[in-house]
């Protein structure tokens, strides 16, 4: 940390939690070509730099195309255990005190992966960085949105010998086309079988899929949200009840999202007193995890250190971490901020 100046040593430093990644997102290139070699997956690119180089996007489809091709190299139970520890292992680094990670069932059953592996690689590693790094972990099992409601549903069923594993579930991938209401059925079932629920709402989508994430799905959270203030009464309610947004800077500038890092809402919804917090989203697609999303946005809108204190302390807030342990990390965030 030595040759860090000081804003980026006390954006490492300050403790954080990280509630907006998805695992199959954290795949590097590196990774990538390794998982492709050990079971003789042919990748149409040459090598690491030449995958890397493909990393350019328009909007969010293009990226998913990518995202779902890349994650066909994970097969067995330790892909996805090693995959998930270089990810707590980078996390650790930057910070990040807990995490609340999404995976995408679906990418893998519909390959014909056991919903089974999936998990069980990932919980193995959940269980290893707590022991190894300190790191504390929920699970948040997304339903992809372009499939259909019955799909979502079958494997809700699938999880439910998990309950007690997965905190929530989330919606994710291509969200123009594939509302909220389309899942309003299996997200009441998840809510009676004692899930709680998250959706990726206003990123590409208009403000109306945000509302309908909040009435229909009864989201404890709102993933992304950008577009809420196209909507000035939607944003006086999501301030009046502090709803959580999960935003992730460099992965909506390099969807498109926004232009520029110095275009990007988050400094005014901070200052609205909206709970934003930063997150990496894919980083190992958007070029950096959450250190890089904090620096990112502090430099592109000369974000002041009590800006970068307030959104460490609305991470742990809208994390679902216990009263008491959230108690516990605000403490030490303004114990931090105080130096
Ligand atoms: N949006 C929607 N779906 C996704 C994303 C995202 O940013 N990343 C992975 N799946
Ligand atoms: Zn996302």
């Amino acid at each position: 940390m030595t040759d860090e100046n000081s804003i980026d040593a006390f954006i490492r430093g300050i403790p954080k939690a990280e509630l907006h990644l998805h695992i199959e997102g954290s795949l590097e290139p590196e990774l990538m070509f390794a998982l492709a070699h050990k079971h003789g997956v042919e990748l149409p690119y040459a090598n690491v730099e030449e995958l890397r180089n493909a990393y350019q996007f328009d909007d969010l489809q293009s990226f998913l195309d990518l995202y779902y091709a890349g994650a066909a190299v994970l097969r067995d139970e330790d892909d996805f255990h090693a995959l998930t520890m270089a990810y707590l292992e980078r996390s650790h680094a930057d910070g990040v005190v807990h995490v609340e990670i999404f995976f995408d069932p679906q990418t893998h059953t519909e390959r014909g992966i056991a919903f089974a592996t999936v998990i069980d690689g990932i919980r193995r590693a959940l269980a290893d960085g707590e022991r190894t790094f300190g790191i504390t972990h929920r699970l948040i099992l997304c339903f992809l949105r372009h499939l259909d409601a019955a799909d979502a549903m079958r494997t809700l069923e699938q999880a439910l010998p998990y309950k007690h594993a997965i905190v929530a579930v989330g919606l994710d991938s291509s969200e123009r086309g594939h509302p909220p209401s389309k899942f309003e059925e299996v997200f009441a079932r998840a809510r009676r079988e004692g899930f709680l629920t998250v959706a990726h709402a206003g990123e590409e989508g208009p403000p109306e899929y945000i509302v309908e994430a909040l009435d229909l799905l009864h989201v404890a959270r709102v993933d992304h949200g950008v577009r809420c203030e196209e909507d000035a009464a939607l944003m006086q309610r999501l301030v009046r009840e502090r709803m959580p947004l999960t935003v992730c800077p460099l992965s909506n500038v390099k969807l498109r999202v926004v232009q520029r890092m110095q275009d990007h809402n988050l400094k005014r919804l901070l200052d609205r007193g909206l709970c934003v917090t930063v997150n990496s989203d894919d980083p190992a697609y958007f070029g950096g995890y959450v250190v890089a999303n904090y620096q990112a946005a502090q430099r592109g809108l000369d974000l002041s250190r009590a800006d970068i204190a307030q959104l460490a302390a609305n991470s742990i807030e809208a994390s679902f971490l216990p009263d008491a342990e959230k108690q516990n990390w605000q403490r030490k965030i303004t114990a931090f901020a105080a130096v």
